[in-house]
């Protein structure tokens, strides 16, 4: 196994020069500060739906993201999963040999940046576990054996989270005033779940954990845990998500932005690190299935001309990883021009 960076940084001192960014994408030493404008939903019963879906709109509009509280996924399978993960990246060396894979036709992958690992200028600080995770039966075989529980517990979350994300698009299908069952298996055939780990770093001035992008899904339901570092690019600046106990943050992904219409934002979003502590997220995205046509709804082209073309997920996938982070050039080449 190439050596995770959550290995060999534990006796770090400097930050190794392949991690330091060009100069204007570093995160730099200004504090970035929590923003408290990120809706909170608050999914408790007794709240009124119609404000539920009108809050959620205006978030996603707004700001492409929202935080969900009491929504339904136990607080003890919270913790359990974070601490599975956790015990995961603990493990020692050989054990996460067996799992390491760095080859993007393999269905679990664990690697540190990314798969283009090889091809990268600058790295990213961080380890990644990631893989499908529906429909359940047929991918938990593929997942690690070690922890013991990792399939038990994990399998349980990815099936919790997938209500909660389909529960997330159907309100947002009723506010956008699409036809029932508009989000349906093949919008929503494919899940995948990563786990992000990213170590304590000498010099979190210089270094990103994930670089400036926006998710090329349809929706991201990620539990940050109780260490910040996620934030959100609007207006030109960064603003901190606040780490709230037990809450998931939702974001929109360009499946959304598209199938909308220009109405939701896939907003731009990066991980920075800390020297304090290590972070570990669990990010969960509901994609189309690849072979799925996906274009904006024609309830919501309003002129009769849609914003952007139609196209296959799988060939957007492939031109996403290319353009690397390049969101504008990325939608610019999906958008119909006048
Ligand atoms: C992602 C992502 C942010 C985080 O995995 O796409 O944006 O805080 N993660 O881990
Ligand atoms: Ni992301």
């Amino acid at each position: 196994m190439e050596t995770l960076v959550s290995t060999w940084s534990r006796t770090a001192q400097i930050l190794p020069e392949n991690y330091v960014f060009p100069i204007d994408e570093r995160p730099g030493s200004v504090e970035v500060p929590i923003c408290q404008n990120i809706p909170l939903i608050d999914l408790a019963e007794g709240q009124s739906q119609s404000q539920t879906i009108d809050t959620i709109l205006a978030a996603c509009e707004e700001f492409g993201f929202f935080q969900v509280i009491n929504h339904g996924v136990s607080e003890d399978l919270i913790d359990d999963t974070m601490k599975v993960v956790k015990d995961f990246y603990d493990m020692p060396d050989e054990e996460k040999a067996k799992v390491y894979s760095i080859d993007p036709s393999k269905s679990c992958q664990l690697y540190t940046s990314s798969y283009t690992y090889a091809d990268e200028k600058v790295h990213f600080w961080r380890d990644n576990l990631r893989h499908p995770c529906h429909p359940l039966d047929e991918c938990i075989h593929l997942w690690p054996e070690k922890p013991t529980n990792y399939r038990n517990v994990v399998g349980k979350y990815s099936l919790e989270v997938r209500k909660l994300s389909l529960i997330m698009l159907e309100l947002i299908r009723e506010g956008l005033g699409l036809k029932p069952g508009y989000f349906g298996e093949e919008l929503t055939g494919s899940q995948s779940l990563s786990v992000n780990h990213y170590p304590r770093c000498p010099n979190p001035s210089l270094t990103l954990g994930l670089p400036k992008h926006a998710d090329p899904n349809v929706i991201t339901v990620l539990l940050q845990g109780s260490v910040s570092g996620l934030q959100v690019f609007k207006n030109g600046r960064w603003l901190g998500v606040e780490p709230l106990p037990h809450a998931f943050v939702v974001n929109i992904g360009h499946q959304l932005q598209i199938i909308s219409n220009g109405k939701l934002r896939s907003a731009e979003h990066r991980a920075v690190t800390n020297s304090r502590e290590a972070r570990t997220t669990i990010v969960s995205f509901i994609n189309p299935s690849p072979d799925t046509i996906v274009e904006p709804a024609k309830s919501m082209i309003s002129d009769g001309v849609p914003l952007y073309r139609s196209f296959k997920f799988k060939d957007f996938l492939k031109f996403y990883e290319a353009k690397k982070g390049d969101t504008e050039a990325l939608m610019e080449a999906y958008k119909i021009k006048p």
